[in-house]
């Protein structure tokens, strides 16, 4: 990295690429210097719009712009395997965003790539570093909650009937469990581990792609997370972590940026609110800064292996609600 600020290459023009690159304004670790798109045509109205000078009509010319300190994969979850591998093999770290990949063989896949090169790779879950979540792991880590014995957590949006859109449209990932169900499964895995019990249901929507799906996760503590997504409605988007001392109830939309309260068993409570600009995905940039100034390959916050046990997860939600298999 020659210049103060990383230097980011977005892959992709859709909306999450448009949102990252005007949030990253609002900080000041990074700035978006390139884009790549399939057309030409893309990268310059991106270009335009969001003030990026290097406008790639390939994500090939994107990912080997020497201007370029780290790539950003924005593409449909089908792509990012792809994609991220592409970047990897120019010799960019790479921020991939959610789901990761598809499945659990091609995380594996991934993380091995950069490994073997001594890259730094990390998947976007940018909920992970917002200020409300990093003040919930710091209260976790004091026990003030004593025992965690559940983990709750709903992601449900209302989408139009359209077979082309991407989260009805199989060839695009589609489904609320990839999409939505993501976000709960992450929350899960960041307060109580790794499960070694899974239970699942699904319904399809009238594509094939699940719609709806419900889940129960165990885990060797004996707690539980009983997490849901849906794409046929707009839920609470509420999540809660319950201890024997106390339980944290996140507002809706939790995966965002948010406010709290802390709720004792002796019915105390307390508020905490964070102040907040912009849509919040700047501060998974910021980490991805201090990474590779750091010369870490990885997050300890949002660490790879993590990243393939949730995709492990993930599989087996999909195996346990019957829903068709990938690969
Ligand atoms: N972090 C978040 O809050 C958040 C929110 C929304 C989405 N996401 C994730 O970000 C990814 C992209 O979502 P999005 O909503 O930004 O999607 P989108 O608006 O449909 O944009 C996807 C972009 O990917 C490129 N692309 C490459 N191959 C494509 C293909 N076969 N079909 C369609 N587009 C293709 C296109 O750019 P070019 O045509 O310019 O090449 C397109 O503009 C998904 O994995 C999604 O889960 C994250």
């Amino acid at each position: 990295m020659t210049s103060e600020r990383v230097r980011w290459g977005v892959v992709g023009t859709g909306g999450i690429a448009a949102t990252f690159t005007a949030d990253l304004e609002l900080g000041e670790t990074g700035r978006v210097v390139a884009v790549g798109s399939r057309s030409a045509e893309a990268a310059a109205r991106f270009g335009d719009e969001l003030a990026v000078a290097n406008r790639h009509s390939s994500y090939e010319s994107l990912v080997g712009d020497p201007e370029v300190d780290v790539v950003y994969v924005a593409t449909p979850h089908p792509m990012h395997h792809a994609h991220a591998l592409l970047a990897l093999a120019a010799g960019k770290p790479v921020l991939v965003e959610k789901p990761f990949t598809m499945d659990a063989r091609e995380a594996r896949e991934l993380v091995g790539a950069a490994r073997s090169r001594g890259l730094f790779l990390m998947e976007a879950m940018w909920t992970r570093f917002l200020p409300h979540v990093v003040e919930i792991r710091s209260i976790l880590a004091s026990g003030e909650l004593g025992e965690i014995v559940s983990v709750r957590a709903d992601h449900g949006q209302w989408f139009a009937k359209d077979a082309a859109f991407r989260l009805f449209a199989p060839e695009l990932g589609g489904g609320a469990l990839l999409d939505l169900g993501i976000y709960p499964v992450s929350f899960a895995s960041m307060v109580l581990g790794t499960p070694d019990r899974v239970a699942a249901m699904a319904d399809p929507a009238f594509t094939g792609v699940d719609a709806q799906t419900s889940m129960l996760l165990g885990h060797a503590s004996g707690a539980h997370a009983i997490l849901t997504c849906t794409l046929r409605a707009k839920s609470p988007t509420r999540a809660a972590i319950v201890g024997t001392l106390g339980r944290i109830e996140i507002d809706g939309d939790f995966y965002a940026p948010s406010a709290f309260s802390v709720v004792m068993r002796d019915g105390t409570s307390r508020r905490v609110e964070r102040p907040h600009d912009g849509r919040g995905l700047r501060h998974q940039a910021d980490e991805v800064a201090r990474c590779l100034r750091a010369g870490l390959l990885e997050s300890p916050v949002m660490p790879l292996d993590e990243t393939v046990s949730i995709m492990e997860t993930m599989d087996e939600v999909r195996a346990q609600a019957a829903l068709a298999p990938r690969s």
